[in-house]
């Protein structure tokens, strides 16, 4: 939504304390100060800091207490906004935030607003019930493109044709502040704006998703043919790939949300989310979701909200939320263990999977269904959900015949595939990967060619996982076929 909307509406419902968690300081205040301008009649704005208080004389207002104590003097009847910027430290108080507490009381109902505005989200607990928390998105293609033609100047007119576009479509999802850095760096170093300064905004990029410390960009090489098997997931996936499309957008088609691949380990489920995404040629941020809820108390929250405000610039992009399980095991909206964060984190990732609208697909992972809480499951949170079994034999065929391709291209027609899969009941296509590089070193201490005997002493030799999971898999079949997912095998 537009931020601008989204404010308009806060100020006029008269929210008295609203949190915008932001880096972007300036753009967020033009923002707010253009609201309060809007409004009918115009509200007042405040802006206050701890090192100059609210901008006037008095010296003593830099302190948090009294800053506040100036908001409750203010008349009652003037619509005013109260901007305090970088407030939260002040927040570890316990007179702070109960003075807040009592003043977000009394401004109730009037027009009168306090934003806490600062790079940091940390909510105390005692504040979660006054404080409403807007989401300030990254600056719009349009917010750049001004920002853009602003920054550049004269150098507009310079520009290659086709350049200007390149770079704006580069510098999505960075904060203006960023794209100034970056492009002024370009200037400095190339003496002009050309296809470097792509590079240059993409380097800067990458960098902003490493920031968060919970994503990471991955640029997958391998496709569907690389997947043995899993044909009804395949299938599935290539005609979501053409609604995935800018055109299937302007045909009115709805963004397609994702999937959610559950099974065990070793079948094919990382591989298959990074498929997706070379699928659909678009970029493949992991999240790492454990690192995720462990970040302190309090900043997991800032960060999720971050993460997915990243996730959304980078769109069209793939989300790959691997072992979700792991992560989400036992929480659910009603969970109030470390004060409600992690209920607080997936109730704001949940969410944001049931609303967005952007172009992020996410393909989330899973072990353990039984862990998983059964909001998440729910429809409207992922297109479909998948259960990836062992494979059967025709896969397990085919998975060799992946891996064995992938390595020794011109000796294929050399292995016996069919006795190989028959004789591979229970393994996974990890374990059967595992058993061609077992073979690869038996042949090469030997020094000759590795051969299908060889495989299938690996295979022999080896207990496949699915013997001691055998409990696991017969719950997770029956939870199949109880319907709750679709099979990813025809
Ligand atoms: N269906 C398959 N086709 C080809 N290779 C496969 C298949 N399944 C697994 N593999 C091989 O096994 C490796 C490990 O599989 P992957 O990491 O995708 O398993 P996973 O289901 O994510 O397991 P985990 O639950 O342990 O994360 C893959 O990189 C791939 O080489
Ligand atoms: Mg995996």
């Amino acid at each position: 939504m537009n931020p601008r909307h989204q404010l308009d509406l806060h100020l006029r419902a008269r929210y008295p304390l609203l949190w915008l968690p932001t880096a972007e300081e300036e753009r967020a205040e033009e923002d707010l100060r253009a609201v309060a301008a809007a409004l009918q009649p115009a509200w007042t704005v405040w802006a206050w800091d701890c090192a100059d208080g609210f901008g006037g004389e008095e010296a003593h207002r830099r302190l948090p207490l009294p800053a506040l104590e100036f908001i409750a003097a203010q008349p009652v009847d003037e619509p005013a906004l109260f901007i305090l910027r970088d407030f939260h430290p002040f927040l570890r108080d316990p007179q702070v935030t109960r003075a807040l507490r009592n003043l977000a009381h009394e401004l109730r109902g009037r027009r009168q607003t306090i934003i806490l505005l600062g790079a940091v989200l940390d909510v105390p607990p005692t504040l979660t019930d006054e404080v409403t928390v807007l989401d300030y998105p990254l600056p719009s293609a349009e917010v750049v493109g001004a920002h853009f033609d602003q920054l550049l100047g004269a150098f507009v007119e310079h520009l290659e044709p086709g350049t200007r576009e390149a770079l704006l479509q580069a510098c999505m999802g960075m904060s203006l502040v960023r794209i100034g850095q970056v492009l002024r760096l370009a200037l400095a170093a190339d003496g002009t704006l050309d296809e470097r300064a792509i590079d240059r905004v993409l380097a800067e990029k990458e960098q902003a998703i490493r920031r968060t410390e919970v994503l990471e960009f991955l640029d997958p090489s391998e496709g569907l043919e690389s997947i043995g098997g899993l044909d009804g997931l395949k299938a599935w996936l290539e005609r979501r790939a053409l609604a995935f499309t800018e055109r299937a957008r302007r045909y009115g088609l709805p963004a397609p949300r994702g999937l959610l691949l559950a099974g065990i380990q070793g079948t094919g489920k990382s591989l298959s989310a990074k498929a997706t995404a070379n699928l659909l040629r678009v970029p493949l941020l992991r999240l790492d979701v454990g690192r995720l809820m462990g970040s302190l108390v309090g900043e997991s929250e800032g960060r999720a909200r971050e993460m997915i405000r990243v996730a959304e610039a980078m769109a069209p992009a793939v989300l790959w939320i691997d072992e979700i399980d792991k992560a989400f095991r036992g929480v659910s909206s009603g969970y109030t263990g470390d004060s409600g964060t992690s209920a607080r984190v997936f109730g704001t990732i949940l969410t944001w999977l049931q609303e967005k609208t952007s172009s992020v697909f996410v393909v989330a992972t899973a072990n353990n269904i039984e862990q998983l809480p059964p909001e998440l499951l729910r429809k409207g949170r992922f297109d479909e959900i998948f259960f990836i079994d062992l494979p059967t034999t025709a896969e397990r065929e085919a998975i060799l015949e992946v891996h064995l391709t992938r390595r020794r291209p011109h000796r294929l027609r050399e292995f016996d595939l069919p006795a190989l899969a028959a004789a591979s009941e229970g393994y996974s296509g990890a374990e059967l990967e595992q058993a061609v590089i077992d073979a690869m070193y038996a042949g090469y201490e030997a020094q000759r060619e590795f051969t299908t005997a060889d495989i299938a002493r690996a295979l022999a030799e080896t207990v496949p996982l699915s013997v001691s999971r055998q409990q696991e898999i017969d719950a997770l079949r029956a939870w199949v076929a109880a319907g709750n997912a679709r099979r990813a095998t025809v």
